[in-house]
């Protein structure tokens, strides 16, 4: 029987528009992709959705501080993104934007249908505001004095010095980040998303496999606070798409946020006709969806949007895959600490595949934090890709260009040990699959000891002196060179840019997964060039001195 090609759509989080990517990001990008090429390579229809988040008040603020509209503002980071992605290795297929035609229609439709069921209604609430600016201010632009302790300059949730949380209500001498006025409070009527009316629905899809079991744990405290209505609206001054029937009212950046994945889709399937919107975004749909995200935003996506599209008729994710934040050198990525890196600065200085394969060394399916210690990354790099895998090559190479004319035997020395080889071929998949990355690197590390060591017995350099045993050296590093060839698979998800030149070096066509299951034999291959090289202490002292300078 013929299996099924699965059909699968992917996305990572939307990165805001009004800032540079930094290694955070890309850490959460890396994971995605690296996800997405191992599905490609198993041939597996998959599709990577992405885009920039594009409103909210930041991006409005930001624009006013640099003199831009906020529509050539997202255009700029939009673009600047991209760059850093691509940089990086990451395939994306579409990097859209939430401020786009599509979006906003299907926003409107979304509103819609929400309305009509009754899950929006309209109440009056008192919020903070800036009488001199004239605009409502979100928490994050009010400061004053902690009420515990008296620290000056704190923000409204907590005290940096104390440690303290509390409501920015509380702030003594509390005043507005934007124009220093004191804040009053000011009556104005929103739309709440009254989420209640998903409790059920909610519950039972928190779980039933859709989710990490961490997570739904963590989501079991939300659950017994209880739902809490959401509101979805904001008043002018706003960057966003307009309330229908509102003068002065926007759509809270949230609510249009996740629909951008939607948006990003279509646009990407407008000139894609083989992406129809029912197979994907249909509740009859029978396509797999994955959204990739930080934990930071797992309130909206694990509750808000399966109600959001629930209550709109559309298909609800097949899961949502946590990660952690990524730390430097055991800190938070701080500006002040100099462990803020931003994805430029890392590219001007490192190779993309350093950082994935570190980062693949470091993925599991939990949602702890995972800490980027350069020292260790150092040496990871200089054991694992050049000192292991590259290796291999280089000791088996010369000899079949130098001796055997440049083509690999009929038959490898050892047929045993590469069919062991592929056969590891099929728990590593799983790893990937599961998201277990650190597994698939330590197993595919374990495979590169063992054909290190296969070498190191046979010895092919004390081989080829001696005339009677020409075939079975050419056999030997027939067998290396398939070892080699395995493992370059294998690590193709996190490393596509050596892989390229694996094919290149070997003159066969793009690795798929399957291609583990036969060996290369009696082909003729290009002379061998260093695919890697040592990384030096010195190249990342210069990118952290560059890092430190760049605010
Ligand atoms: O937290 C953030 O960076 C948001 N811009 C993520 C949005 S994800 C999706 F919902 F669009
Ligand atoms: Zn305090």
């Amino acid at each position: 029987m013929l299996s099924k090609k699965r059909k699968i759509l992917v996305t990572y989080a939307l990165p805001y528009a009004n800032g540079p990517l930094h290694l955070g990001h890309l850490a959460g990008f890396v994971q995605t992709d690296i996800w997405v090429r191992f599905q490609k390579m198993r041939t597996a229809d998959c599709l990577f959705i992405c885009g920039c988040d594009g409103h909210g008040t930041p991006i409005m603020i930001q624009a006013e501080k640099l003199g831009l509209s906020p529509e050539k503002l997202i255009e700029q980071f939009r673009a600047e993104h991209l760059q850093d992605i691509k940089g990086f290795l990451i395939e994306v297929d579409n990097y859209h934007t939430t401020h786009s035609s599509e979006n906003q229609a299907l926003v409107m439709t979304i509103f819609k249908r929400h309305l009509e069921k009754g899950n929006i209604n309209k109440r009056t609430i008192k919020q903070a505001y800036d009488p001199e600016k004239q605009m409502f201010l979100p928490d994050r632009y009010i400061k004053g004095e902690c009420p515990r302790c008296g620290a000056p300059d704190q923000y409204g949730d907590n005290c940096e010095v104390c440690g303290a949380t509390y409501t920015p209500i509380e702030l003594k001498n509390p005043y507005s980040t934007l124009s220093g006025a004191k804040p009053i409070e000011k009556e104005s009527e929103h739309y709440f998303f009254k989420l209640q009316n998903f409790s059920a629905l909610l519950h039972d899809w928190t779980r039933n496999g859709h989710l990490q079991p961490q997570v739904t744990k963590k989501l079991d405290e939300w659950f017994k606070v209880g739902l809490q209505d959401w509101d979805i609206s904001r008043d002018a001054p706003y960057f966003g798409f307009k309330i229908p029937g509102e003068e002065n009212k926007y759509f809270y950046c949230w609510l249009d946020a996740p629909v951008g994945y939607i948006a990003s889709f279509q646009n990407y399937a407008a000139t894609h006709s083989q992406y129809d919107f029912s197979s994907y975004w249909e509740k009859s749909n029978k396509t797999e969806l994955y959204h990739f995200i930080g934990k930071d935003i797992l309130y909206f996506h694990t509750l808000f949007w399966p109600a959001v599209l629930n209550g709109a008729d559309l298909r609800t994710p097949t899961a949502i895959f946590c990660h952690g934040f990524l730390t430097i050198d055991g800190h938070k990525m701080s500006k002040s600490r100099g462990t803020y890196i931003k994805a430029r600065t890392y590219l001007e200085h490192l190779p993309p595949e350093y950082f994935r394969y570190y980062l693949a060394t470091k993925f599991n399916d939990q949602i702890e934090d995972m800490d980027v210690n350069f020292e260790d990354f150092t040496q990871r790099i200089n054991a694992d890709l050049v000192g292991k895998f590259v290796n291999i090559a280089s000791r088996c190479a010369s000899f079949i260009q130098k001796n055997f004319d440049g083509k690999l035997a009929k038959q490898m020395s050892k047929p045993a040990l590469y069919e062991s080889f592929v056969k590891e071929g099929d728990s590593i998949a799983d790893k990937y699959e599961a998201r277990d990355f650190n597994q698939a690197m330590r197993q595919i590390m374990a495979l590169a000891d063992r054909a290190n060591q296969y070498i190191d017995e046979c010895k092919p350099w004390a081989m080829i002196k001696n005339p009677e045993l020409q075939q079975e050296t050419h056999a030997v590093c027939t067998l290396g060179l398939n070892l080699f060839r395995l493992l370059a698979i294998y690590l193709k998800p996190v490393l596509p840019a050596i892989a390229l030149k694996v094919e290149a070096f070997l003159n066969v066509a793009p690795f798929t997964w399957a291609d583990k299951n036969k060996p290369l034999l009696k082909q003729a291959i290009q002379v061998f060039q260093p695919l890697t090289l040592r990384l030096e202490k010195t190249q990342i002292d210069a990118m952290k001195h560059a890092a430190a300078q760049d605010h």
